[in-house]
């Protein structure tokens, strides 16, 4: 029930996709600050990228597709016009807990590999955009998402 508030991005907000919440949430119960921002860092550029939803116990062979955000509005919304299925629809509720169990199963994966195995070794890198923009913008900007699909237009 502590992190139930993240649905919909919080409450609706479409703002972070409430699996990452609890998943760096959960995260933060172990180890130590290094780790969990490793870990944090690695879940969060792993949701950007990856292929949603791969867990479909109810057979519907839903359709799949990439964020390219951490935004509950961006990844719900880019799903949606993509397959026609609307938001209110219960297979849309079905790809999110596809897209939970998959989070769910990505973050126990690093958590034994952590903290039962030989350590784990990111694999996913932050946009290129980020480096490249926040070089100019870091000193009044802050964030890890792609900058490019908000900010096409700019320059
Ligand atoms: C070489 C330095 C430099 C780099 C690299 C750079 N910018 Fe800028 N950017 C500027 C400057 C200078 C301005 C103008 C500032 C002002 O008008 O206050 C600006 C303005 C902007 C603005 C506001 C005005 C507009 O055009 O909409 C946005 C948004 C922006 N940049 C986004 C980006 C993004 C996204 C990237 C990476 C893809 C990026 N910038 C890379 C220097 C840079
Ligand atoms: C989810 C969408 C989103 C992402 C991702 C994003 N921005 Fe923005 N950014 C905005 C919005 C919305 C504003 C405020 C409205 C505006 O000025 O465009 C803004 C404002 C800015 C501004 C000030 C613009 C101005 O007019 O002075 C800069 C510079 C900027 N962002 C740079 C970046 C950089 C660099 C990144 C990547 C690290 C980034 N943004 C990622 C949505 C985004």
């Amino acid at each position: 029930m502590m992190f139930f508030f993240g649905r919909g991005g919080i409450v609706g907000w479409g703002s972070i996709c409430g699996c990452l919440t609890s998943a760096a949430g959960a995260i933060n119960l172990i180890g130590d600050r290094n780790q969990t921002s490793k870990l944090q860092d690695e879940v969060m550029t792993w949701y950007t990228k990856a292929e949603f939803p791969q867990y479909q116990p109810a057979g519907l062979d839903l359709a799949t597709t990439v964020a390219n955000s951490t935004l509950c509005h961006v990844s719900v919304t880019t799903w949606c016009q993509h397959t026609g299925i609307a938001r209110g629809d219960s297979k849309r509720g079905e790809r999110c807990a596809g897209v939970t169990a998959d989070t769910a199963a990505f973050v126990a994966d690093m958590l034994n590999q952590e903290f039962i195995g030989d350590g784990y070794t990111p694999k996913y890198a932050i946009a290129d955009s980020v480096d490249q923009c926040m070089s100019c913008h870091g000193e009044h900007t802050i964030g890890k998402d792609d900058c490019v699909p908000c900010h096409r237009d700019a320059h």
